[in-house]
């Protein structure tokens, strides 16, 4: 079983699909390991708790990014995590934490990179004028939003679409997309030539 660990600052509804695929079994081989936030009221840990998982607060009280991540780090490893899958995960990650998890890290971002990279996928798409969108699972390296990309799942962008409604439209998108990458990296068929993910 590889052991998965779960990063969230919100709601955690990719969290919670991650979490079914595995219930059902349309993602095997893998478990949840841990679930972490940085924050001790995101409403993703409170559903870690109900669904009986280890689920951890750490917040970052002001301290530096490194210290921060050197203490999520500790806990990954605590709770031998192989693979951390960052979901709505609203802070950056340093250097140190990329380089303790080599192309283990993967990250999941609300447009098809690389366009519209950053903390309003949607709505730059939108402002954008582009006429599909969607979603991304990708490597996370020390640049936001840049590592090799993984898998992606388009959406249309409708003339009627705002802000909520093709954000909606994508994160149905997303609970797919994310099991779906999630297997692929752990199925070990794929590997990163340069910048593109491909089966071996
Ligand atoms: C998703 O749109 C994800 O792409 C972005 O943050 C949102 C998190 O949603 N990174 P949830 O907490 O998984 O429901």
């Amino acid at each position: 079983m590889k052991r998965i660990g779960i990063l969230l600052s919100g709601r955690g509804s990719n969290f919670l699909a991650i979490a079914r695929a595995i219930a059902e079994q349309s993602l095997c081989g893998a478990e949840i390991a841990v679930v972490i936030s940085n924050h001790a009221n995101a409403p993703g840990l409170a559903a870690a708790k109900e669904l009986g998982l280890p689920a951890v607060a750490i917040e970052a009280n002001g301290r530096k990014r490194a210290e921060h991540d050197v203490e999520i780090i500790q806990v990954l490893r605590k709770h031998r995590v192989e693979l951390v899958c960052l979901a709505g995960y609203m802070r950056l990650v340093s250097a140190e934490f990329v380089q303790a998890f080599p192309n283990r890290i993967l990250n999941i971002h609300p447009s098809l990179l690389p366009s519209f990279p950053g903390l309003h996928g949607q709505r730059d798409a939108l402002e954008g004028g582009v006429k599909v969108s969607g979603c991304t699972v990708h490597f996370v390296d020390e640049q936001l939003d840049h590592g090799v990309i993984i898998l992606q799942r388009a959406v249309s962008v409708l003339d009627s679409d705002d802000e909520a409604t093709l954000a909606a439209r994508i994160l149905e998108q997303e609970h797919i997309a994310y099991p779906e990458a999630i297997a692929r990296v752990l199925s070990g068929e794929y590997e990163v030539q340069g910048r593109r993910y491909v089966l071996q």
